[in-house]
């Protein structure tokens, strides 16, 4: 009697950790078929131009978008910068940070088949970083990152080496009136030697 039971207890435990494993695989099976994707790793751009930064992810599920959600964010050093929100399908632009407040437009158009287009204007040097988008549907979880380096226009460049000319003409300047000035002393010292030379 007691053998008994316990094989049939040893039995049902059996049982339970195979259908706990099939759960898992099977969960795990589930989040891989969902994947947010970047078309880029990584951005280059000049201050003040404008970029498109995109990100594309499952979509399998036609129609319900109110199970969307996605937040993009620059991951910045002190706190992460929300430069796009969706909440629920619907765009949240008062989430956004100030530092992007008027410079994204999102194409809308283009979510519906799984891509993010986010169309940034008037890029600063401090909009670089990385990107982070977030996106769930009901099909899953999942994000991707890319890079943007933003560098600092040419022409802003340039002055520190127009400063430059000034100064060297002011050099130029000086060795020019000190060359002068040894000349002139140098003509009357000579002056001077041949006037005493006169004088003897
Ligand atoms: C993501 O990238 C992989 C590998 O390049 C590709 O097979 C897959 O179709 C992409 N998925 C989406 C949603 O862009
Ligand atoms: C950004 O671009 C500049 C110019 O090409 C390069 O010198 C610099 O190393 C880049 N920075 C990063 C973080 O990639
Ligand atoms: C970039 O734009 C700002 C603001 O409009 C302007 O002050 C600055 O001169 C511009 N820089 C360049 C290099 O065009």
């Amino acid at each position: 009697m007691f053998c008994c039971l316990s094989s049939s207890s040893s039995l049902r435990m059996k049982m339970i950790s195979s259908i706990l494993l099939l759960l898992i695989l099977s969960s795990c099976l589930c989040a891989a078929t969902f994947v947010v994707n970047v078309t880029q790793s990584s951005y280059q751009a000049e201050e003040n131009h404008s970029i498109t930064l995109e990100w594309t992810f499952t979509t399998k599920t036609q129609g319900s978008w109110r199970k969307l959600f996605i937040y993009c964010s620059l991951l910045a050093p002190h706190k992460p910068l929300v430069l796009y929100q969706v909440h629920e399908g619907v765009e949240i632009p008062e989430s956004q940070d100030e530092q992007f407040s008027g410079r994204v437009q999102s194409d809308k158009d283009v979510l519906r088949e799984g891509r993010i287009r986010l169309h940034v204007s008037r890029l600063r040097t401090e909009d670089s970083g990385l990107y982070l988008c977030d996106v769930e549907t009901e099909d899953g979880f999942n994000s991707a990152e890319c890079r943007l380096n933003v560098t600092a226009a040419a022409d802003q460049l340039q002055p520190p080496t127009e400063n430059l000319q000034p100064d060297s003409r002011g050099r130029i300047g000086l060795y020019v009136s000190l060359g002068l000035f040894v000349l002139i002393v140098s003509y009357f010292l000579c002056q001077c030697y041949i006037l005493k030379n006169q004088a003897r």
